[in-house]
């Protein structure tokens, strides 16, 4: 019997942008089932907890049946032997984005040879977008509605009420 194939698409999303969905919503076209899993780095300090990232995550992608949301910590390769998945999902926007990518996947396969890393590039409309312009943009008073799902825009107001981000 054919295996289903889960991949794991792993990142920060601090918060979740139009970006990320576009790429969850691609690798769930070409996959079995696809786990969008969210970092947790103490030594980070984010915007939204994991919890906050795990639940507006889980909102944005309710409309996807075939994805879920879980969060890690520790080594990637590690989490994706316990997990059972042997496909890492990235997204590319840029040519700057391929240079750490590329030493990630590459130094991932030096620890992990069974796991292969997926690229996905991203549509042109989302080639500017990240978490860390989003967290800015909004933290000065820009405007980043059409940027983020519904429910994050709502939480970044609720979160930030001082802050006059649109
Ligand atoms: O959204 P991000 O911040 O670009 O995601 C980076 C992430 C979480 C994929 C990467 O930092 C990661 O896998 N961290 C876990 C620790 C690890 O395995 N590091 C070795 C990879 S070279």
């Amino acid at each position: 019997m054919k295996r289903a194939v889960r991949a794991v698409y792993p990142g920060s999303f601090d918060p979740i942008t139009n970006g990320h969905i576009y790429i969850a919503e691609r690798a769930a076209a070409i996959f079995d089932e696809v786990q969008v899993s969210i970092l947790v780095n103490p030594q980070k300090r984010s915007m939204f907890s994991v919890d906050e990232r795990h639940m507006m995550a889980h909102e944005a992608l309710s409309y996807l049946p075939n994805v879920t949301v879980d969060h890690f910590e520790g080594l990637l390769i590690d989490y994706m032997r316990q997990q059972r998945s042997r496909v890492i999902i990235r997204g590319l926007r840029a040519m700057s984005d391929f240079e750490y990518e590329f030493q990630m996947a590459l130094m991932n396969r030096q620890l992990a040879p069974e796991i292969e890393t997926f690229f996905i590039v991203t549509d042109p409309k989302y080639s500017y977008l990240s978490s860390s312009a989003i967290r800015d943009i909004f933290q000065f008073g820009g405007t980043v509605q059409d940027m983020v799902p519904p429910g994050v825009f709502r939480r970044m107001r609720e979160r930030f009420p001082r802050h006059t981000g649109t």
